[in-house]
């Protein structure tokens, strides 16, 4: 228990797709403060999503003044601070200037889909998988660097000259944090580096023959190190305080969910959806359509890895069904609104706005509602647009069984969309296993400040972490076998209707 006197803080800062946050916890784990602010998502042409790099690194200095105010502490009344943040997304900025060269292209972008195309050659979309656990696909960073190595004019000779730094999210503010030009340390972690696509699964170092192979130069790496270590210290408004973690945001929220052991899932319910898988210290390659990827690595021991599950749009369906169809004013209507009839009325939506990642990994695939008659009403398609949620977590379960074998027998939730007990339900229901939410459900956060906490000795042992988690609500599945079954069929069905439509 803490007393007051020598509580100890840990600040975690979540730089996600739409918001940045900030919050400061104790040392029981439990949140003493939030700060959150969204930024600008710019949409330059259809399938292209770009963030400003500067305005992140704005609104992330606003959260930490925000979070500190609102905790009432001064920076140095914090043990630690950890980063987690959106993957994938590309930074490329000046070394000399600290500017970035061009926008930050995000993962959901997909400029590069002719280039992951045209690099698959003969080999196809595996030719990488071996190596990197990924597919080749548009969502991850290697060949954003080489599409704006290749498009942002004199970039390519600035960039093999030196003079230009790559980092995912995790490495540009951890950059800015420790100094910028003014002698800030360029590094990133295993969780992030892992989603470049550039980084060998086996040595967690860059790999040298797909840095040539998609011809991205080694001048703009930064280091590869552990997700829990003292990477530097920060100035400005946190001056003295340890940068001591860094983690992409799923692999945060395993860490923060507390799953340490083999076969210990959790899914994060967010834009997407992303379903991690705790593999131990062997990474499993898959053969149904999932990732294999870091889960987190703490300094000086062994890595560990998962078997992801990415759902690229789940939480941005209910978005779109607010901001474009307009039929709901709030995102938490459409739990009432879809509660006004029993089932979907034979309608399914598949959200495929940028092709379908897993276990597909269509780039051709769009977004599609079937089995549309006179009878289905708006409440029918709020419903199908929760359902789109659990049927595709359904699918990267499926994958996860075939994939390990391990066949989960309780599904630990997070993120946004778990306040919404109907999608919950029927979450159970699809799968046939207990669906379950911790307490602190903000675990990005959480797993950010686990890890800077561990580097930085505010905890002893994940043990003692372990001890934190405390179960808030479970969902027990309700719906008989032989409907689930068929329900999953008429989805299945509709996903086919998907494909084909976009290269
Ligand atoms: O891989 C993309 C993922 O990290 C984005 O997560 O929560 O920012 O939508 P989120």
């Amino acid at each position: 228990m803490t007393d007051g006197i020598t509580d100890r803080y840990v600040a975690a800062i979540d730089q996600g797709t739409t918001s940045s946050r900030c919050i400061i916890f104790n040392q029981d784990g439990a949140t003493v403060a939030v700060d959150q602010r969204e930024h600008r998502q710019i949409f330059p042409k259809p399938g292209w999503v770009e963030h400003d790099a500067e305005e992140i690194w704005a609104k992330v200095q606003a959260v930490v003044a925000g979070a500190l105010a609102k905790a009432g502490l001064r920076a140095d009344q914090l043990a630690a601070l950890g980063i987690t943040n959106q993957r994938e997304t590309t930074v490329l900025w000046d070394r000399s200037t600290g500017k970035p060269v061009h926008n930050a292209v995000v993962w959901q972008d997909t400029r590069t889909a002719q280039l992951c195309h045209e690099l698959g050659g003969t080999d196809g979309q595996d030719r990488f998988r071996e190596a990197t656990g990924l597919p080749l696909a548009s969502y991850f960073s290697g060949p954003k660097v080489a599409w704006l190595l290749d498009n942002v004019p004199g970039l390519r000779a600035r960039a093999e000259a030196g003079e230009i730094a790559f980092g995912t999210v995790d490495s540009w503010l951890i950059w800015k944090l420790t100094g910028g030009t003014d002698g800030g340390v360029h590094v990133t972690d295993v969780t992030n580096a892992g989603r470049t696509m550039l980084m060998n699964l086996h040595t967690l170092q860059w790999d040298t023959a797909i840095l040539s192979a998609m011809r991205v130069p080694e001048a703009v790496l930064p280091e590869i190190r552990p997700s829990a270590e003292v990477y530097g210290t920060a100035v400005g408004q946190l001056r003295g305080v340890p940068v001591a973690a860094a983690l992409g945001d799923q692999q945060a929220a395993v860490f923060g969910q507390t799953c340490y052991r083999v076969g210990e899932a959790k899914n994060t319910y967010g834009t997407g959806s992303f379903l991690l898988l705790n593999t131990g210290q062997r990474p499993v390659p898959s053969k149904s359509g999932l990732l294999t990827t870091l889960g987190y690595q703490l300094g000086g021991e062994a890595p560990v890895y998962c078997l992801e599950g990415s759902i690229a749009i789940t939480g941005a369906l209910v978005q779109w069904f607010r901001d474009q169809l307009g039929i709901i004013d709030s995102a938490d209507e459409i739990e009432d609104l879809a509660a006004r009839v029993p089932d979907n009325g034979g309608a399914y939506i598949v959200p495929a706005f940028s092709g379908l990642f897993a276990p597909y990994w269509r780039s051709d695939a769009r977004g599609v509602i079937t089995g549309l008659t006179g009878y289905v009403t708006k409440a029918h398609l709020a419903r199908a647009v929760l359902e789109a949620t659990s049927w595709q977590t359904r699918e990267v379960v499926d994958a996860m069984y075939q994939d390990s074998g391990v066949q989960i027998t309780a599904l630990k939730v997070d993120g946004g969309m778990t306040v919404n007990n109907l999608l919950m339900q029927h979450q159970a229901d699809v799968l046939g296993v207990p669906v379950i939410r911790p307490v602190v459900a903000e675990t990005t956060c959480l797993g950010a400040a686990y890890a800077a906490g561990l580097a930085t000795g505010v905890w002893a042992d994940l043990d003692e972490l372990a001890a934190h988690w405390k179960r808030d609500t479970e969902w027990t599945p309700r719906m008989d076998g032989p409907t689930r079954e068929r329900e999953y069929g008429n989805w299945r069905r509709a996903v086919e209707r998907s494909f084909g439509w976009h290269e």
